[in-house]
């Protein structure tokens, strides 16, 4: 791993990933939306009309996956939030998508990796991981005016059943199951705008590193 590895897992809609981007461009570290691999993974499945269950086909998309050829814009779709999160539940996928991403971390001098396991499983060992939340109707209001503001339409009340199904999925799973590391900072968004949460990720992320200077 390289020296300066920021972990940031967090629910759908917490802010997570814009955090990531901010914390990353402010830091002059690369980012890796780990989210994206697993929509990433869904997509080829769906393309070549493949189920979302199997293993071995997904296991295969996610071994030759290019990390760099991934477009959020495409993989953004909401419908392919919901196939990644089925592609998620199945441990043979998960464990080539989770090579792909410590091989990503262990490059150049630091790099920020957001998801819901790398505190947990993918980088246990990163030295700042932050756990960032809101409560799922903060959460789906936010999806919701992010559509709209994308000039398309939405219901806000099916936004927030389908965050809820996520959430769900996400933190029952058998394996690396969505939760906070022990040593995870937590971060609630719920009453932040995303200015004051990356105030506050920053006085997190500078605090460690001030501590690790001193020992
Ligand atoms: O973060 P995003 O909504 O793009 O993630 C899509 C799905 O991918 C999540 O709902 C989750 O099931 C899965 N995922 C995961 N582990 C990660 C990142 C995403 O299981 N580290």
């Amino acid at each position: 791993m390289a020296e300066f590895v920021v972990a940031i897992d967090g629910p759908a809609a917490s802010g997570k990933g814009t955090l990531a981007r901010l914390i990353a461009a402010h830091y002059g570290l690369r980012h890796l939306d780990t989210g994206l691999t697993y929509r990433a993974v869904a997509k080829a499945l769906l393309d070549a009309g493949q189920p979302l269950d199997d293993e071995a086909a997904a296991e295969q998309a996610a071994r030759s996956l290019d990390l760099s050829a991934m477009d959020r814009g495409v993989l953004a779709d909401h419908a392919i939030g919901e196939a990644a999160s089925k592609v998620a539940v199945m441990p043979a996928a998960r464990r080539a998508l989770v090579d792909r991403q410590r091989e990503f971390a262990a490059h150049g001098t630091g790099a920020v990796l957001d998801g819901r396991d790398i505190g947990t499983v993918v980088l246990p060992g990163a030295p700042v991981k932050l756990y960032v939340t809101a409560s799922a109707k903060v959460r789906a209001a936010r999806r919701y005016h992010e559509i709209l503001a994308r000039g398309g339409t939405a219901d806000e009340a099916e936004i927030l059943a389908d965050i809820l199904k996520r959430d769900e999925r996400d933190s029952t799973r058998a394996d690396s199951p969505m939760k906070p590391a022990e040593d995870a900072h937590l971060l609630d968004t719920s009453e932040m705008d995303i200015e004051t949460a990356f105030r506050a990720a920053r006085a997190i992320i500078d605090k460690t590193l001030a501590d690790r200077k001193e020992t």
